[in-house]
């Protein structure tokens, strides 16, 4: 999306806004030395570890470790995405951004989008007529109605019905003078293998028959893909049975992971709500709007994935999940448990009666039982807690110690002390602990965590040389092929630092320079931007960086170089065992002592030229 802001307006806004006149909106900062302190809007403290650097235009928590520039702050404060981001400063500075500045290939790509958003809406209407008012949609109609789904859903939700023809639709589209290889590409229908080509006949058939069609409606408002659901018991023609449900494939407009059904239509709901239902499937999410439970929006049937969670984050912070009470529903919420941590999304869990899904559970108990359901609907780590209960056998120590396992990431989570402490205390009484016991295995093994201990900003992690380097690379454009070169794309031994490593050179080849800020507003990982900000932020400024580059660059090759001494002293010492008159005699170790005595050389000539 940012290649719709021309790169100039960005910089017009970086060179217009002030970091602390926006930031100082949200957070009440008192200048410390060279920067702006105060406390952090993004955790709860008493003492002020949150950081402003206005030379620097970043920002950085010593708390809880975000940071970033200005982009970056208020994406995360008003849960914004980058160009929405950029709207907003250009908003507050009067900068106006062009409407229109697009490249001939993204009009191009536009109006390609355009023409299949079209397509869809062609066949959606037709699948809808059918459904509504058209003798061949009888069954489809008979089948809802049976399911007990209303005609004003129907019509809401724009529910269509796919006739078994084979080539209706195909018919359909040709005819309008839709050109089907369009038509193809949103998966609507499918080429015949070539030979069977019979005179008149389209080249094409239907991929949807003999279903109820479920169009999927992205957030603008248009038909981005469809599901279908067979009608009856899956036919077997001597072949495989058809699948109960079918999908759109992935095309330029439909993105499987990207979409949530009946948000669109969701949403005005969950602003009044302030949290969203979320189930699994299609006839879920109607049977609970045909009952007047609007909020849902609807998964399909996969794992959450983080594109899902974050669209949802831009119009809530509170998500129930509702997912079958099968163990495939329990393993879907124990993956997406991780993505509703990042998103920042607070999520409870709804457990339905066994055997029930949330359609079948709605039609039997009404709005008011579904209510009931919702409002006990657990928090995290309660739902966490119960589930360990019952899987593990807690009486036994290897229970006890699975369980605490599954429990420490949601707990190392909980921002708030009390909540922790809480939460602990729970824990260790539901599971015949002491509390110690519990707080032993915590992030960092440090007992209770205490608001001076989350906030104090702790040895930085990793080698030392290793974060100068990384310094050195955000700073010089020079040093970044020189470190690849030497160190390598996976040379850092920390993780973060490898991380943040690569992702500096990998901006640095797609862009041809670094550029801090725009890296900052760039990179994808969270952890690798908020890494970036402390280190910008701590770094001394360098006097002689090509000096500092050097010797860091030695340590590293001195520190491999010791690494792999230790790599032949081990070997040695295995193989001397094996000898049969002595260790030379062992097979391999006049070699390897050869090696050894080559690394020392190499060892010592490092050693001195770093003390020369
Ligand atoms: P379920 O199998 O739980 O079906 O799949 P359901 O929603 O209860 O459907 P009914 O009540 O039998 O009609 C949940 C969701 O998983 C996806 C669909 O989105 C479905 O709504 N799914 C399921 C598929 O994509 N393909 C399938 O073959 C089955
Ligand atoms: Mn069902």
């Amino acid at each position: 999306m940012s290649d719709f802001i021309p790169e100039g307006k960005i910089a017009e806004i970086k060179e217009r806004a002030s970091i602390l006149e926006v930031i100082g909106d949200f957070v009440s900062l008192k200048k410390a030395g060279k920067n702006y302190l105060g406390l952090c809007p993004f955790h709860s403290e008493r003492t002020p570890s949150f950081t402003v650097n206005e030379e620097k235009g970043i920002f950085h928590c010593f708390g809880c470790g975000a940071g970033g520039n200005l982009f970056n702050f208020l994406m995360r404060a008003n849960n914004l995405g980058f160009p929405e981001a950029v709207q907003e400063l250009a908003k507050r500075y009067r900068i106006t951004l062009p409407s229109r500045e697009l490249s001939e290939a993204e009009k191009a790509r536009r109006s390609m989008q355009g023409r299949l958003f079209e397509i869809n809406e062609v066949a959606a209407e037709y699948y809808h007529r059918l459904l509504i008012s058209q003798k061949d949609g009888e069954e489809g109609r008979k089948y809802l109605a049976e399911r007990g789904i209303s005609e004003e859903v129907i019509k809401d939700h724009r529910l269509g019905f796919a006739p078994s023809s084979w080539d209706s639709l195909a018919i359909f589209l040709k005819n309008k003078g839709v050109p089907l290889n369009l038509a193809e590409n949103l998966g609507l229908i499918i080429p015949r293998k070539e030979g069977r080509n019979q005179g008149e006949k389209p080249n094409f058939y239907d991929r949807f028959r003999q279903r109820v069609i479920f169009p999927i409606i992205n957030l603008g408002g248009k038909v981005c893909g469809f599901g279908g659901r067979i009608i009856g018991e899956a036919t077997i023609n001597g072949n495989q049975a058809p699948p109960k449900y079918m999908n759109s494939p992935e095309s330029p407009i439909y993105n499987k992971g990207h979409n949530l059904y009946g948000l669109n239509a969701a949403l005005s709901a969950i602003r009044e709500h302030g949290y969203v239902v979320i189930v699994e499937g299609y006839m879920d999410l109607l049977s609970l709007t045909q009952e007047g439970i609007r909020n849902v929006a609807a998964s399909l049937g996969t794992a959450l994935t983080t594109a899902q969670v974050s669209l949802l984050g831009r119009y809530t912070k509170e998500a129930v999940l509702v997912f079958d009470a099968d163990e495939g529903g329990q393993k879907a919420t124990q993956r997406s448990l991780e993505i509703f941590f990042k998103e920042g999304i607070s999520v409870r869990v709804a457990s339905l009666p066994a055997g029930s899904d949330p359609d079948s559970f709605i039609r039997r108990e009404k709005r008011a039982g579904f209510e009931q359901v919702l409002a006990n609907a657990l928090p995290l780590v309660e739902y966490l807690l119960e589930q360990a209960l019952r899987r593990h056998l807690i009486r036994t120590v290897e229970g006890k110690v699975r369980a605490v396992r599954e429990l420490l990431p949601a707990l190392n989570r909980l921002k708030d002390p009390l909540e922790q402490n809480l939460y602990i205390e729970r824990v260790a009484s539901r599971l015949g602990l002491k509390e110690t016991q519990i707080r032993g295995q915590l992030r960092g093994k440090s007992s209770p965590l205490t608001e001076a201990q989350k906030t104090s900003p702790g040895p930085p992690k990793g080698p030392a040389h290793e974060r100068l380097l990384l310094q050195l690379m955000l700073l010089n454009n020079h040093v970044i092929p020189l470190v690849e070169e030497v160190v390598g794309k996976d040379g850092f031994t920390d993780p973060s630092h490898r991380k943040l490593a690569r992702e500096i050179m990998n901006f640095q080849e797609a862009r041809g320079k670094m550029d801090v800020q725009e890296f900052l507003s760039h990179v994808g990982d969270e952890e690798s931007k908020d890494l970036t900000s402390e280190l910008l932020l701590t770094g001394e400024s360098v006097m002689d960086p090509d000096r500092m580059l050097r010797d860091c660059l030695k340590k590293v090759k001195l520190s491999r170089v010791r690494q792999e001494i230790q790599h032949v002293d081990e070997e040695i010492r295995q193989r001397s065992r094996q000898g049969q008159e002595g260790p030379l005699s062992a097979p391999g170790v006049k070699e390897l002592l050869k090696r050894k005595q080559r690394l020392l050389v190499e060892q010592k000539k490092w050693i001195d030229d770093s003390a020369g």
